[in-house]
Order: structure tokens, then sequence, then C-alpha cells
């Protein structure tokens, strides 16, 4: 059998030297592609649907994007999901990850009278998965606010919990029979500090120390909500489970020097969201109060920036997740930057300069390069940092510009797929499933549609968005099919 995936290797992935793994993945392992609402349906204003904040945001700002791009029709995925779901079934998934839009649901945000032909979107998409024998992963909320609840200040206004919790308990009420896992919020940091702290992505407020830390704590009390609905209601129904989905960089110390400072900023980037879920205390990692008390009190507020959470909710949000949703991509290092500079800012608070090794390759994303050792340093902090959690990889992957014959990103998978072996088998970390962002080439936020993460490449100037399966479609295939990473040549 070896022999045999070997010559496979030599002759598909010309001259393959790496894979072929001493290790195989459990026989229950699942593996999936991940994808969101507003990065491949398109179909931005039919049957209802409202605008969210990345309508409006790319339609009035369309120098945020690169390209000066939108998903007003991106992948069309909204007309094309039963082709889409063939192309699951081609490649063997055993679930797909995707988003739903608010605003097909609730058109203005405001809970009232749910759209019907909303609803019957997601049941077509959904039993069309279940016919194919497909697990539906789904994600609550993706990034898109209906714009009407931003215009009332989003997830800075507590009403939000409220708003938040009666779009949640319509999808739970409505799609929940076939759902098995329900993901609540997909990457706050990213949301909350790079889209309210800083302009990255809408609402693009930037306001750095002060609206992220307001949406982070509106998000939390909202992810709990959820949790406990579910649990308390549907759970008993439906028997799925329900977590949240956390993105990190992995921060390496730049000299073992800067362990603390590394720790540091893990705890301010990943820790802000998991701490308060996933610990036995609860709430904010201490060294973020400490860190942010201090510099308030420096800069002349009364109370600390990063707001608190009374003892009840502490509790409450404790224990609210039945497994960790982690995104990762790529790594960075880390120093320690203690300063005296009072502007307000997230900077400020944590003290810590990130940066890149230049000698570790790139991806088409700025801030994407390949360190595999980083994924499963990762995955055992989180093991260690948080006695060992359920963990679904929701989120991994590589950036070009849209090559079919991508060997980089096959070699990027390889890579990161071993590192991810050894950290099931040599370090004991708990991964359940493994979701390869993303199906197809879609649009990559302030990136447009020039950096490509998809297994398939999207022609977006034929109206009819071909899709054609790339080098690391038929890698990824034989890697499910095989349950283990296949030989194939390490490029990067
Ligand atoms: C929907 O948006 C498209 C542009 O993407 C526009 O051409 C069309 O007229 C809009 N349709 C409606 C019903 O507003
Ligand atoms: C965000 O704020 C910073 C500091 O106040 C400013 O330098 C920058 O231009 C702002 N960016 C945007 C996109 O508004
Ligand atoms: C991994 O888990 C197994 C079984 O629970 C245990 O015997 C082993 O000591 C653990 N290894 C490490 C490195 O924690
Ligand atoms: C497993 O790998 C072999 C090559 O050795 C390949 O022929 C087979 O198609 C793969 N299995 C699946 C289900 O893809």
């Amino acid at each position: 059998m070896k022999v045999l995936l070997y010559i496979f290797g030599l002759l598909v992935f010309s001259f393959g030297t790496h894979g072929d793994s001493i290790y195989q993945f459990p026989d229950d392992f699942l593996f999936g592609t991940a994808a969101a609402a507003y990065q491949n349906e398109g179909a931005w204003n039919v049957s209802g649907k409202g605008p969210s904040i990345w309508d409006t945001f790319t339609h009035l700002h369309s120098e945020f994007v690169v390209d000066h791009s939108n998903g007003d029709v991106a992948c069309d995925a909204y007309h094309k999901f039963k082709e889409d779901v063939q192309i699951l079934k081609e490649l063997g998934v055993k679930f797909y990850r995707f988003s739903i839009a608010w605003t097909r649901i609730f058109p203005t945000g405001l809970p009232h009278n749910p759209n019907a032909d909303g609803i019957a979107f997601y049941n077509a998409l959904l039993d069309e998965l279940q016919k194919n024998s497909i697990i539906p992963m789904v994600t609550i909320f993706h990034w898109d606010v209906p714009q009407p609840l931003q215009n009332l200040g989003g997830f800075m206004n507590p009403k939000m919990i409220d708003y938040y919790i009666e779009y949640a308990r319509v999808a739970f009420e409505n799609f929940g029979d076939r759902v098995r896992y329900w993901i609540t919020f997909n990457e706050p940091k990213q949301f909350c500090q790079e889209g309210h702290g800083e302009a990255y992505y809408a609402p693009a407020l930037n306001m750095s120390g002060v609206a992220d830390y307001l949406c982070g704590h509106n998000l939390l009390r909202s992810h709990a909500a959820a949790y406990h609905l579910y649990n308390d209601i549907y759970r008993p129904l439906f028997g799925g489970e329900i977590g949240i989905t956390l993105n990190g960089l992995w921060f390496e110390p730049s000299n073992p020097q800067e362990e603390e400072a590394a720790e540091r900023m893990r705890q301010f980037y990943l820790g802000w969201w998991a701490h308060p879920i996933f610990t036995a205390e609860g709430d904010y990692p201490p060294v973020m109060k400490e860190y942010i008390a201090k510099r308030s009190a420096q800069q002349g507020f009364r109370w600390s920036r990063l707001p608190e959470f009374t003892a009840e909710e502490v509790e409450y949000i404790k224990g609210s997740a039945d497994f960790l949703g982690f995104n990762h991509y790529s790594t960075f290092l880390a120093a320690n930057a203690e300063n005296d500079d009072l502007t307000i800012s997230f900077a400020n608070d944590h003290q810590v300069k990130t940066f890149l090794d230049p000698s570790w390759p790139k991806g088409a994303s700025s801030w994407l390069s390949v360190v595999p050792w980083g994924f499963r340093k990762f995955l055992k902090w989180l093991r260690d940092s948080y006695d060992n959690p359920y963990i679904v990889v929701t989120e991994n992957g590589y950036s070009d510009l849209g090559q079919i014959h991508d060997a980089e990103r096959v070699s990027y998978y390889g890579q990161y797929l071993e590192a991810l072996l050894q950290a099931i088998y040599e370090d004991n970390v708990s991964v359940i499933a493994y979701a390869a962002w993303t199906l197809m080439d879609n649009f990559e936020w302030f990136d447009g549609y020039k950096s490509r993460f998809g297994l398939y490449y999207v022609d977006f100037s034929s109206p009819n968005r071909p899709r054609i399966a790339k080098d690391s479609a038929r890698f990824y295939k034989y890697v499910i099919g095989n349950n283990t990473v296949v030989p194939y040549k390490k490029v990067n």
C-alpha cells in the first residue's frame, strides 16, 4: 500500500518526497470545507434579502477593497448550490461549513416576520446536503450585520443581544433538525478588533481600544445566550452541538527572553475570547484586565476601557461551548514593546510588537506565511490552556493568485496536515474535525478577488462562474479517501 501510494505520488504530484505519513487520521475523523455567505452567495438583493454592513460598506467605499470589487454576485452560490453540493460529494468531504446571511432571514435585522424565501433557501441547501450524506456545520454569524442594526450601534449596543438571539432562535427552529454542529460567531477578533478597533473590515469604525472592547463584550454575552438557548430548548429536541470559532495567529517569542510578551499577545488575541468560555475561572484573561486597567488609569479614565462582567455573567459565559472552533493560517514573531504612549489603542494596551521572519515562505495575503510547526504548537497550547477541549479546525488554508496547478497550496496543506497528525498523536490534542478554507475562490474581504484560497478555481469574469478543480482539490480528495497525508512535493 505504501509503495502504491508512493508511486501514485510520483505520478500525480510530480516527485513527491513528503507525506505518506506514519500516522492515519482516526476512522471517525471528519474532513470538510468551509465558506461564508457574503464571500460566496452573491444574490445580495434578491428574494427579500436586506442589506448587510458588507453590502453597504463595499458599495460606499470600494477603495477599501484592493480591486474595488464586492460580493454582489461573488460565486453566485445562491443559485448554484446544487452544483456545489455535487462538487463536495466528488471531493468526498464528510461535512460542509457555511454561514447563514442574517438579512435573508430578517431583512432589517428587527426580529419580526422572518422572510419565508430566506428560510426556504437554507432549507433547500440543507436538504441537498442531507440527500448527499454531507453533515452541515452552520455558522450563525459571519460578520454580515444587518445595516439597520448597525445604525443602532450594532454589537456596541447591548440590545443587539436580543436581536441576535431571536435570529438564532429562528435558525435553530427551522434548521435544527438537520444541523449537527452550530457555530455562534466566526472570528470575533477580526470582527470586533479589526472591524471596530481598526478599519480593515466593516463597519470600519477605527476606534481602537474602545469600540473593539464594547463589541467584544456584547458579542460574548450574545454567544453565551445562544448557547444556553440551544442547550435548554433545542439540544433535547435535536441533539446537536454548539461552539464558537476563534481565530489565532501563533505568536512565537522572537528570542527565549520574549516568551512573556508572546504569551501576553496570545492572551490579548485569542484568550480575550477563549478565557471567558473555556477556563475554570472564566472572565477575561487576568493579564488583559491588568494591562487595560493600568493604561486606562494613566490616560485619566476613572474606569477600565475593558468592560466588566458581573459575577453572574462570568458563570453564564463559562463553559458555554461544546467544542472550540479554531481558524488558523499563520505565525508571527513577538517581542515586548512596553511604552509610555498614552494614545488610546489596542496596541498600546497589549504593548507587544509582532513581525514576520523574512525567511518564512509567503502566500499571496500579506499576513500569511507557511509555518506548519506554529500550527502544532498552537494546538498543544490550546490543549494545555483550556483543559483539553474538543477542537474543530474550522478553517485552514493558503492564498495564491489563482493558478490551477497550485503546488504551493498542496505543499501547505500537506505540511499543515502532517503537523495536525503530530498534534493528535504526539501531543494528545483532541481534534475531531478539519475544514479546508475554502471550497472555491471567493470574495476575500479587503483583498477582493485578488488573493485566492479555493480548492476550485472560479472564473469571475464569466457570468456563469464556472468552477474548475485545482491540483489541491485532487490532493485533498486523496487525503480524505485514504485518511492520511498522501505523498506531495514540498515547495514551501
Ligand atoms: C440588484 O442589484 C443589481 C446589481 O448587483 C442590480 O442590477 C439590480 O437592479 C438589483 N435588483 C433589485 C431588485 O434591486
Ligand atoms: C484610523 O485611525 C488612525 C489613527 O487615528 C488614522 O491614522 C487612520 O488614517 C485611520 N484609518 C482609516 C481608514 O480611517
Ligand atoms: C496521551 O494520552 C494517553 C492516553 O490518554 C496517555 O497514556 C499518554 O500519556 C498521553 N501522552 C501525553 C504526551 O500527554
Ligand atoms: C487513495 O489513494 C490511492 C492511491 O494510492 C488512490 O488510487 C485512491 O483513489 C485514493 N482513495 C480515494 C478514495 O481517493
